[in-house]
Protein backbone atom coordinates (compact mmCIF):
# COMPACT_ATOMS: atom_id res chain seq x y z
CA UNK A 1 0.00 0.00 0.00
CA UNK A 2 1.39 3.45 -1.15
CA UNK A 3 1.94 6.49 1.41
CA UNK A 4 2.95 9.58 1.50
CA UNK A 5 5.89 11.07 3.11
CA UNK A 6 6.07 14.82 3.71
CA UNK A 7 9.38 15.74 5.67
CA UNK A 8 8.21 19.05 6.78
CA UNK A 9 8.79 23.01 7.85
CA UNK A 10 10.47 23.59 4.69
CA UNK A 11 9.04 27.13 2.56
CA UNK A 12 8.20 26.51 -1.01
CA UNK A 13 9.63 28.43 -3.59
CA UNK A 14 8.95 27.87 -7.73
CA UNK A 15 6.42 27.27 -10.66
CA UNK A 16 3.52 24.12 -10.90
CA UNK A 17 1.61 23.55 -14.14
CA UNK A 18 -1.86 23.55 -12.91
CA UNK A 19 -3.50 19.94 -14.70
CA UNK A 20 -6.87 20.00 -16.21
CA UNK A 21 -10.27 20.13 -13.71
CA UNK A 22 -11.34 16.83 -12.71
CA UNK A 23 -15.69 18.04 -12.33
CA UNK A 24 -14.86 19.81 -16.22
CA UNK A 25 -13.62 16.94 -18.01
CA UNK A 26 -15.55 14.47 -16.16
CA UNK A 27 -19.20 15.31 -17.20
CA UNK A 28 -17.58 16.39 -20.37
CA UNK A 29 -16.94 12.47 -21.08
CA UNK A 30 -20.05 11.71 -20.29
CA UNK A 31 -21.81 14.48 -22.39
CA UNK A 32 -19.76 13.07 -25.69
CA UNK A 33 -21.43 9.89 -25.85
CA UNK A 34 -24.79 12.48 -27.15
CA UNK A 35 -23.10 12.33 -30.39
CA UNK A 36 -21.91 9.42 -32.99
CA UNK A 37 -18.41 10.57 -33.99
CA UNK A 38 -15.17 11.34 -32.60
CA UNK A 39 -14.31 13.77 -29.67
CA UNK A 40 -10.79 15.53 -29.28
CA UNK A 41 -10.28 16.74 -25.41
CA UNK A 42 -6.83 18.32 -24.92
CA UNK A 43 -5.47 18.70 -21.11
CA UNK A 44 -6.94 15.74 -19.72
CA UNK A 45 -5.96 14.82 -16.51
CA UNK A 46 -4.61 11.54 -15.58
CA UNK A 47 -6.31 10.78 -12.42
CA UNK A 48 -7.87 7.79 -11.39
CA UNK A 49 -11.21 8.92 -11.70
CA UNK A 50 -10.81 9.90 -15.35
CA UNK A 51 -9.67 6.18 -16.04
CA UNK A 52 -12.34 5.03 -14.19
CA UNK A 53 -14.91 6.96 -16.40
CA UNK A 54 -13.19 5.51 -19.39
CA UNK A 55 -13.17 1.85 -18.35
CA UNK A 56 -17.11 2.87 -18.50
CA UNK A 57 -16.94 4.14 -21.54
CA UNK A 58 -15.47 1.63 -23.12
CA UNK A 59 -17.65 -1.12 -21.41
CA UNK A 60 -20.43 0.95 -23.48
CA UNK A 61 -19.13 0.26 -26.81
CA UNK A 62 -16.75 3.52 -27.32
CA UNK A 63 -12.94 3.16 -28.30
CA UNK A 64 -10.63 5.54 -26.55
CA UNK A 65 -6.83 6.86 -27.35
CA UNK A 66 -5.32 8.53 -24.32
CA UNK A 67 -1.26 10.09 -25.36
CA UNK A 68 -0.04 12.36 -22.92
CA UNK A 69 -2.86 14.60 -22.05
CA UNK A 70 -5.06 14.35 -25.25
CA UNK A 71 -7.65 11.78 -25.56
CA UNK A 72 -9.42 10.83 -28.76
CA UNK A 73 -12.80 9.51 -27.48
CA UNK A 74 -14.62 7.80 -30.51
CA UNK A 75 -18.68 7.22 -29.62
CA UNK A 76 -19.77 5.64 -33.15
CA UNK A 77 -20.61 1.91 -31.63
CA UNK A 78 -22.00 3.15 -28.14
CA UNK A 79 -23.85 0.16 -27.83
CA UNK A 80 -24.86 -0.63 -24.15
CA UNK A 81 -26.98 1.49 -22.28
CA UNK A 82 -25.89 -0.38 -18.84
CA UNK A 83 -23.17 1.27 -16.98
CA UNK A 84 -21.14 -1.49 -15.38
CA UNK A 85 -21.38 -2.22 -11.97
CA UNK A 86 -18.04 -2.47 -10.67
CA UNK A 87 -17.07 0.62 -11.98
CA UNK A 88 -20.33 2.20 -11.58
CA UNK A 89 -20.06 2.19 -7.59
CA UNK A 90 -16.85 3.72 -7.42
CA UNK A 91 -17.64 6.82 -8.78
CA UNK A 92 -20.14 9.33 -7.94
CA UNK A 93 -19.93 11.04 -11.22
CA UNK A 94 -21.42 7.36 -13.18
CA UNK A 95 -24.78 8.91 -12.38
CA UNK A 96 -24.30 11.76 -14.94
CA UNK A 97 -24.14 9.36 -18.04
CA UNK A 98 -27.93 8.87 -17.11
CA UNK A 99 -29.02 12.14 -18.66
CA UNK A 100 -26.78 11.69 -22.05
CA UNK A 101 -27.76 7.96 -22.49
CA UNK A 102 -30.99 8.71 -22.29
CA UNK A 103 -30.47 11.05 -24.70
CA UNK A 104 -28.89 9.07 -27.04
CA UNK A 105 -30.16 5.71 -26.53
CA UNK A 106 -33.25 6.25 -25.13
CA UNK A 107 -32.38 4.00 -22.03
CA UNK A 108 -29.75 4.48 -19.12
CA UNK A 109 -29.02 1.69 -16.11
CA UNK A 110 -26.45 2.60 -12.99
CA UNK A 111 -26.09 1.47 -9.84
CA UNK A 112 -26.71 3.81 -6.91
CA UNK A 113 -23.65 5.80 -7.44
CA UNK A 114 -20.17 5.63 -5.25
CA UNK A 115 -17.60 8.50 -4.13
CA UNK A 116 -16.31 10.03 -1.62
CA UNK A 117 -18.26 9.60 1.71
CA UNK A 118 -18.67 12.85 2.74
CA UNK A 119 -22.56 12.98 3.29
CA UNK A 120 -25.58 11.73 1.91
CA UNK A 121 -25.55 12.62 -1.07
CA UNK A 122 -29.04 12.17 -2.61
CA UNK A 123 -29.96 11.87 -6.61
CA UNK A 124 -33.29 13.06 -5.98
CA UNK A 125 -32.73 16.33 -8.11
CA UNK A 126 -31.08 14.26 -10.78
CA UNK A 127 -34.41 12.11 -11.12
CA UNK A 128 -36.72 14.81 -10.57
CA UNK A 129 -35.34 17.09 -13.97
CA UNK A 130 -35.35 13.53 -16.05
CA UNK A 131 -38.80 13.22 -14.96
CA UNK A 132 -39.69 16.83 -15.96
CA UNK A 133 -38.41 15.91 -19.68
CA UNK A 134 -40.22 12.95 -19.83
CA UNK A 135 -37.97 10.39 -18.27
CA UNK A 136 -39.72 6.73 -16.70
CA UNK A 137 -37.84 6.41 -13.92
CA UNK A 138 -37.62 3.03 -11.83
CA UNK A 139 -35.63 2.19 -8.59
CA UNK A 140 -34.75 -0.81 -8.81
CA UNK A 141 -32.94 -2.97 -5.45
CA UNK A 142 -29.50 -2.46 -7.07
CA UNK A 143 -29.88 0.59 -9.36
CA UNK A 144 -32.02 3.06 -11.56
CA UNK A 145 -33.11 2.58 -14.63
CA UNK A 146 -34.79 5.44 -16.55
CA UNK A 147 -36.11 5.52 -20.29
CA UNK A 148 -38.11 7.93 -22.66
CA UNK A 149 -38.54 7.10 -26.39
CA UNK A 150 -39.70 11.25 -26.93
CA UNK A 151 -37.85 13.58 -24.49
CA UNK A 152 -39.35 16.89 -24.81
CA UNK A 153 -38.22 20.34 -23.37
CA UNK A 154 -39.76 21.88 -20.25
CA UNK A 155 -39.25 23.95 -17.47
CA UNK A 156 -37.30 22.56 -14.23
CA UNK A 157 -36.94 24.02 -11.17
CA UNK A 158 -33.96 23.17 -9.06
CA UNK A 159 -34.79 23.97 -5.36
CA UNK A 160 -31.02 23.20 -5.14
CA UNK A 161 -27.92 24.33 -7.15
CA UNK A 162 -26.85 20.88 -7.46
CA UNK A 163 -24.05 20.69 -9.98
CA UNK A 164 -24.23 17.29 -10.83
CA UNK A 165 -28.33 17.27 -11.80
CA UNK A 166 -27.77 20.73 -13.28
CA UNK A 167 -25.26 18.50 -15.74
CA UNK A 168 -27.36 15.59 -15.84
CA UNK A 169 -30.45 17.90 -17.54
CA UNK A 170 -28.24 19.66 -19.19
CA UNK A 171 -26.91 17.00 -21.12
CA UNK A 172 -30.47 15.24 -21.46
CA UNK A 173 -31.98 18.59 -22.83
CA UNK A 174 -29.71 18.56 -25.18
CA UNK A 175 -30.84 15.81 -26.98
CA UNK A 176 -34.62 16.39 -26.18
CA UNK A 177 -36.88 17.87 -28.82
CA UNK A 178 -38.03 21.89 -27.96
CA UNK A 179 -36.97 24.28 -25.08
CA UNK A 180 -36.25 23.40 -21.69
CA UNK A 181 -35.32 26.28 -19.01
CA UNK A 182 -33.19 25.24 -15.93
CA UNK A 183 -33.99 27.04 -13.46
CA UNK A 184 -31.88 27.27 -9.72
CA UNK A 185 -29.26 25.72 -11.77
CA UNK A 186 -25.57 25.50 -10.37
CA UNK A 187 -22.85 28.15 -11.65
CA UNK A 188 -20.00 26.01 -10.96
CA UNK A 189 -17.23 27.08 -13.75
CA UNK A 190 -17.38 23.29 -14.53
CA UNK A 191 -21.02 23.92 -15.57
CA UNK A 192 -19.94 26.85 -17.65
CA UNK A 193 -17.30 24.53 -19.52
CA UNK A 194 -20.02 21.79 -19.48
CA UNK A 195 -21.90 24.16 -21.84
CA UNK A 196 -19.05 25.60 -24.17
CA UNK A 197 -18.21 21.65 -24.94
CA UNK A 198 -21.99 21.35 -25.89
CA UNK A 199 -22.26 24.43 -27.87
CA UNK A 200 -19.27 23.27 -29.55
CA UNK A 201 -20.84 19.92 -30.01
CA UNK A 202 -23.73 21.68 -32.05
CA UNK A 203 -25.78 22.48 -28.88
CA UNK A 204 -27.65 25.60 -28.22
CA UNK A 205 -27.51 26.93 -24.43
CA UNK A 206 -28.08 30.09 -23.28
CA UNK A 207 -27.55 31.82 -20.36
CA UNK A 208 -24.11 30.39 -19.51
CA UNK A 209 -22.85 31.23 -16.01
CA UNK A 210 -26.25 32.15 -14.74
CA UNK A 211 -28.63 30.30 -12.81
CA UNK A 212 -31.34 30.23 -15.90
CA UNK A 213 -30.05 28.07 -18.44
CA UNK A 214 -31.69 27.61 -21.47
CA UNK A 215 -31.56 24.37 -23.92
CA UNK A 216 -32.87 24.65 -27.37
CA UNK A 217 -32.71 20.92 -27.75
CA UNK A 218 -32.80 18.22 -30.79
CA UNK A 219 -29.89 20.08 -32.79
CA UNK A 220 -27.67 17.78 -34.48
CA UNK A 221 -23.91 17.35 -33.33
CA UNK A 222 -20.56 17.37 -34.97
CA UNK A 223 -17.03 16.15 -34.30
CA UNK A 224 -14.98 18.72 -31.72
CA UNK A 225 -11.83 19.14 -29.98
CA UNK A 226 -12.09 21.13 -27.05
CA UNK A 227 -9.50 21.91 -23.98
CA UNK A 228 -10.46 21.02 -20.64
CA UNK A 229 -9.63 24.42 -18.49
CA UNK A 230 -7.32 24.25 -15.25
CA UNK A 231 -8.50 22.78 -12.01
CA UNK A 232 -9.08 25.99 -9.75
CA UNK A 233 -9.60 22.97 -6.92
CA UNK A 234 -5.99 21.70 -7.47
CA UNK A 235 -4.87 25.27 -7.77
CA UNK A 236 -6.50 26.09 -4.71
CA UNK A 237 -4.65 23.22 -2.60
CA UNK A 238 -1.66 24.95 -3.47
CA UNK A 239 -2.52 28.02 -2.58
CA UNK A 240 -3.11 26.35 0.77
CA UNK A 241 0.17 24.58 0.47
CA UNK A 242 1.53 27.93 0.21
CA UNK A 243 0.12 29.37 2.94
CA UNK A 244 0.65 26.74 5.79
CA UNK A 245 4.30 26.42 4.55
CA UNK A 246 5.11 30.11 3.31
CA UNK A 247 6.69 30.61 0.21
CA UNK A 248 6.50 32.50 -3.01
CA UNK A 249 4.34 30.25 -5.42
CA UNK A 250 3.49 30.74 -9.28
CA UNK A 251 0.62 28.52 -10.55
CA UNK A 252 0.16 28.02 -14.15
CA UNK A 253 -2.16 27.22 -16.43
CA UNK A 254 -5.63 28.12 -14.27
CA UNK A 255 -7.65 31.03 -14.53
CA UNK A 256 -7.93 33.49 -11.24
CA UNK A 257 -11.39 34.59 -12.45
CA UNK A 258 -12.51 31.36 -11.56
CA UNK A 259 -11.32 31.76 -8.00
CA UNK A 260 -12.40 34.57 -7.03
CA UNK A 261 -14.20 33.45 -3.41
CA UNK A 262 -10.78 31.60 -2.82
CA UNK A 263 -8.47 34.26 -3.36
CA UNK A 264 -10.19 36.94 -1.65
CA UNK A 265 -10.05 34.52 1.46
CA UNK A 266 -5.94 33.86 0.63
CA UNK A 267 -5.16 37.53 0.40
CA UNK A 268 -7.47 37.59 3.94
CA UNK A 269 -4.47 35.07 5.53
CA UNK A 270 -2.31 37.58 4.74
CA UNK A 271 -0.53 36.31 1.11
CA UNK A 272 -0.13 38.63 -1.17
CA UNK A 273 -1.35 37.45 -4.49
CA UNK A 274 -1.13 38.96 -7.86
CA UNK A 275 -1.81 37.05 -11.37
CA UNK A 276 -1.92 37.97 -14.95
CA UNK A 277 -3.48 35.78 -18.05
CA UNK A 278 -3.44 32.44 -16.76
CA UNK A 279 -1.19 32.59 -13.33
CA UNK A 280 -1.41 33.32 -10.33
CA UNK A 281 1.67 34.59 -7.54
CA UNK A 282 1.01 33.79 -4.12
CA UNK A 283 3.66 35.11 -1.95
CA UNK A 284 3.36 34.42 2.12
CA UNK A 285 5.41 35.50 4.35
CA UNK A 286 4.13 35.02 7.59
CA UNK A 287 1.96 32.55 9.45
CA UNK A 288 -1.29 32.77 8.09
CA UNK A 289 -4.23 35.58 9.99
CA UNK A 290 -7.34 33.42 11.09
CA UNK A 291 -9.68 32.83 8.54
CA UNK A 292 -13.75 32.84 8.54
CA UNK A 293 -15.14 30.65 6.09
CA UNK A 294 -19.12 29.50 4.96
CA UNK A 295 -19.15 27.04 2.13
CA UNK A 296 -21.58 27.06 -0.49
CA UNK A 297 -22.73 26.75 -3.99
CA UNK A 298 -20.65 28.91 -7.02
CA UNK A 299 -19.35 31.49 -6.49
CA UNK A 300 -19.70 30.84 -2.45
CA UNK A 301 -16.34 29.09 -1.09
CA UNK A 302 -15.82 25.82 -2.23
CA UNK A 303 -17.07 22.93 -0.66
CA UNK A 304 -13.82 21.18 -1.83
CA UNK A 305 -11.40 23.66 -0.72
CA UNK A 306 -12.81 23.71 3.21
CA UNK A 307 -10.24 20.32 4.26
CA UNK A 308 -7.05 22.59 2.81
CA UNK A 309 -8.40 25.36 4.70
CA UNK A 310 -8.96 23.63 8.08
CA UNK A 311 -4.91 22.70 7.43
CA UNK A 312 -4.42 26.22 7.13
CA UNK A 313 -6.05 27.50 10.07
CA UNK A 314 -3.93 24.37 12.30
CA UNK A 315 -1.01 26.98 11.88
CA UNK A 316 -2.82 30.56 12.07
CA UNK A 317 -2.19 33.29 14.39
CA UNK A 318 -5.45 33.12 16.19
CA UNK A 319 -9.19 31.26 16.09
CA UNK A 320 -10.40 30.12 12.89
CA UNK A 321 -13.89 28.87 12.29
CA UNK A 322 -14.89 27.15 9.17
CA UNK A 323 -18.50 26.46 8.13
CA UNK A 324 -19.55 23.63 6.37
CA UNK A 325 -23.20 23.74 4.07
CA UNK A 326 -22.75 21.47 1.41
CA UNK A 327 -21.40 18.20 2.44
CA UNK A 328 -21.57 17.06 6.47
CA UNK A 329 -19.11 14.35 6.57
CA UNK A 330 -16.47 16.84 5.53
CA UNK A 331 -15.23 17.33 8.79
CA UNK A 332 -14.37 13.66 9.03
CA UNK A 333 -10.75 15.08 8.61
CA UNK A 334 -10.77 17.18 11.57
CA UNK A 335 -10.28 14.02 13.68
CA UNK A 336 -7.19 13.21 11.37
CA UNK A 337 -5.37 16.52 11.52
CA UNK A 338 -5.65 16.18 14.88
CA UNK A 339 -3.22 14.03 15.53
CA UNK A 340 -0.74 15.81 13.50
CA UNK A 341 -1.59 17.80 16.90
CA UNK A 342 -4.35 20.54 15.38
CA UNK A 343 -6.15 21.81 17.75
CA UNK A 344 -9.78 21.80 16.97
CA UNK A 345 -13.18 21.19 17.99
CA UNK A 346 -16.36 20.84 15.95
CA UNK A 347 -19.69 20.97 16.51
CA UNK A 348 -22.29 20.46 14.12
CA UNK A 349 -21.68 22.37 10.69
CA UNK A 350 -18.86 24.38 12.72
CA UNK A 351 -15.04 23.88 12.88
CA UNK A 352 -13.62 25.74 15.41
CA UNK A 353 -9.54 25.81 15.13
CA UNK A 354 -7.03 27.37 17.48
CA UNK A 355 -3.78 28.07 15.36
CA UNK A 356 -0.30 26.43 16.33
CA UNK A 357 2.86 26.44 14.69
CA UNK A 358 4.85 23.88 14.09
CA UNK A 359 2.14 20.91 13.89
CA UNK A 360 4.05 17.78 14.75
CA UNK A 361 4.64 15.16 12.11
CA UNK A 362 2.35 11.78 12.20
CA UNK A 363 0.21 9.04 11.09
CA UNK A 364 -2.84 10.25 9.24
CA UNK A 365 -4.93 8.74 7.20
CA UNK A 366 -7.26 10.38 3.95
CA UNK A 367 -10.48 9.45 4.11
CA UNK A 368 -11.54 11.13 1.38
CA UNK A 369 -10.11 13.04 -1.82
CA UNK A 370 -9.52 16.62 -0.67
CA UNK A 371 -9.83 15.51 2.87
CA UNK A 372 -6.29 13.44 2.00
CA UNK A 373 -4.83 16.74 0.27
CA UNK A 374 -5.40 18.71 3.61
CA UNK A 375 -3.79 16.01 5.24
CA UNK A 376 -0.68 16.55 2.97
CA UNK A 377 -0.85 20.36 3.43
CA UNK A 378 -0.72 20.22 6.83
CA UNK A 379 2.39 17.54 6.79
CA UNK A 380 4.09 20.66 5.03
CA UNK A 381 3.76 22.53 8.27
CA UNK A 382 4.58 19.93 10.44
CA UNK A 383 7.95 19.41 12.63
CA UNK A 384 9.27 16.33 11.74
CA UNK A 385 8.04 13.55 8.99
CA UNK A 386 4.07 12.75 8.35
CA UNK A 387 2.76 9.89 6.58
CA UNK A 388 -0.53 9.68 4.89
CA UNK A 389 -1.93 6.93 4.14
CA UNK A 390 -5.08 5.80 1.89
CA UNK A 391 -3.68 7.90 -1.16
CA UNK A 392 -5.93 5.54 -3.45
CA UNK A 393 -8.10 8.78 -2.57
CA UNK A 394 -5.99 11.41 -3.47
CA UNK A 395 -5.23 9.92 -6.61
CA UNK A 396 -8.63 9.85 -7.79
CA UNK A 397 -8.07 13.77 -8.19
CA UNK A 398 -4.46 14.35 -8.13
CA UNK A 399 -2.30 13.41 -11.10
CA UNK A 400 1.00 13.60 -8.94
CA UNK A 401 0.83 15.77 -5.62
CA UNK A 402 3.82 14.44 -5.28
CA UNK A 403 5.84 16.27 -8.41
CA UNK A 404 3.81 18.82 -8.06
CA UNK A 405 4.55 19.83 -4.83
CA UNK A 406 8.17 18.52 -5.53
CA UNK A 407 8.91 21.12 -7.89
CA UNK A 408 8.15 23.93 -5.48
CA UNK A 409 11.04 22.55 -3.19
CA UNK A 410 8.80 20.34 -0.58
CA UNK A 411 10.77 17.20 0.94
CA UNK A 412 7.55 14.91 -0.10
CA UNK A 413 7.62 11.47 -2.12
CA UNK A 414 5.21 8.51 -2.64
CA UNK A 415 6.38 5.64 -0.85
CA UNK A 416 5.13 1.65 -0.94
CA UNK A 417 4.52 0.22 2.29
C1 LIG B 1 -19.97 18.16 -7.44
C2 LIG B 1 -18.48 17.97 -7.47
C3 LIG B 1 -17.92 17.96 -6.06
C4 LIG B 1 -18.34 19.23 -5.34
C5 LIG B 1 -19.85 19.42 -5.41
C6 LIG B 1 -20.32 20.75 -4.81
C7 LIG B 1 -18.07 16.70 -9.49
C8 LIG B 1 -17.64 15.40 -10.09
N1 LIG B 1 -18.17 16.72 -8.14
O1 LIG B 1 -20.52 17.04 -6.75
O2 LIG B 1 -16.50 17.89 -6.15
O3 LIG B 1 -17.96 19.13 -3.98
O4 LIG B 1 -20.28 19.38 -6.78
O5 LIG B 1 -19.66 21.81 -5.41
O6 LIG B 1 -18.27 17.67 -10.18
N2 LIG B 1 -28.11 17.06 -3.46
C9 LIG B 1 -29.41 16.63 -3.21
N3 LIG B 1 -30.07 15.97 -4.21
C10 LIG B 1 -29.52 15.71 -5.43
C11 LIG B 1 -28.19 16.18 -5.68
C12 LIG B 1 -27.53 16.84 -4.68
O7 LIG B 1 -29.94 16.83 -2.13
O8 LIG B 1 -30.18 15.11 -6.29
C13 LIG B 1 -27.36 17.76 -2.39
C14 LIG B 1 -26.14 16.96 -1.93
O9 LIG B 1 -26.45 16.03 -0.94
C15 LIG B 1 -25.22 18.05 -1.42
C16 LIG B 1 -25.55 19.24 -2.33
O10 LIG B 1 -26.81 18.96 -2.93
O11 LIG B 1 -25.56 18.40 -0.10
C17 LIG B 1 -24.51 19.48 -3.40
O12 LIG B 1 -24.44 18.38 -4.27
P1 LIG B 1 -24.07 18.55 -5.82
O13 LIG B 1 -23.94 19.99 -6.15
O14 LIG B 1 -25.03 17.73 -6.59
O15 LIG B 1 -22.63 17.88 -5.86
P2 LIG B 1 -22.09 16.76 -6.82
O16 LIG B 1 -22.57 17.01 -8.21
O17 LIG B 1 -22.29 15.43 -6.20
Amino acid sequence: MSFIRVQGLKSLQGKIEIQGSKNAVLPVLAAALLHKGVVVLKNVPRIQDVFCMLEILKALGCRYWFEGHELTLDTRDLCSYEVPREEGRQMRSSVMLLGPLLGRLHRAWTCYPGGCVIGKRPIDLHLYALGRLGAEIQLEEEGIFVSGDALTGADVHLLFPSVGATENVLMAAAAARGTTRIFGAAREPEIQTLCHFLNALGAGIGGIGTGTLIVEGGRAFQDVEFTIPGDRIVAGTYLGAVMAAGGDICLAGVLADHMKETLDIVRKTGCQVEWTGNEIRALMKERPLPIQISTGPYPEFSTDLQSVMLSVAAVAQGDSQIQENVFEERFATGKELQKLGTRIIIEDRIAYVTGSYPLKGGEVCALDLRGGAALTVAGLAAEGESRVRGCCYICRGYEDICRDLSAVGARISMEEG
